[in-house]
């Protein structure tokens, strides 16, 4: 966890296929008492995913938020986007059941939603359990320690190049 995260912040966006869904997961998460910054968009005329993608990922990789939720009509682009981003875990769970795992397992720090394929109520069980389920860590900190010097691998390549 980095020492200058806002600690109990989430930082949020979406494209305008999920911007409807958006304000539900927002309406929860205030009302759950969670500081909540929203990085747009904010209507439903068309915009591409990946701008709000990367605003989002950006910050969790540099560490400023612990943990973001990005929105698009599937929660595919969102992903592909987010996973970008060195350190950014983006889990697209439209289900329960990856919700719970994506923490347990994969310590996800993005959690991702399609707005054309799940409704509210479902979208709120979902953040709920995905913001109560602690990392059970040990082999799975290995694992992911395993894929994170893929990273460093690639980005060394960059400079070598
Ligand atoms: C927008 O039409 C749609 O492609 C986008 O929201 C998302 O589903 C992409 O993966």
């Amino acid at each position: 966890m980095s020492t200058s995260a806002i600690q109990s912040s989430i930082i949020i966006g979406c494209d305008h296929a999920a911007y409807p869904l958006k304000e539900k997961v927002k309406s929860h998460l205030i009302h759950k008492g969670i500081d909540v910054v929203d990085v747009g968009t904010d209507n439903e005329k068309s915009v591409d995913y990946s701008d709000f993608g990367a605003k989002v990922a950006s910050q969790v990789s540099a560490g400023k938020f612990d943990r973001g939720i990005l929105l698009c009509g599937t929660g595919l682009g969102m992903s592909m986007v987010a996973n970008k981003y060195p350190r950014v875990r983006a889990a697209l769970c439209n289900d329960l059941f990856s919700a719970i795992m994506s923490r347990r397992h994969n310590d996800a720090n993005i959690l991702v939603m399609g707005g054309r394929v799940i409704g509210e109520a479902l979208a709120a069980e979902i953040v709920n359990s995905w913001l109560d389920t602690p990392f059970e860590g040990g082999r799975h900190q290995a694992r992911i320690d395993n894929f994170k010097s893929f990273e460093r691998i690639e980005q060394r390549r960059g400079i070598d190049d």
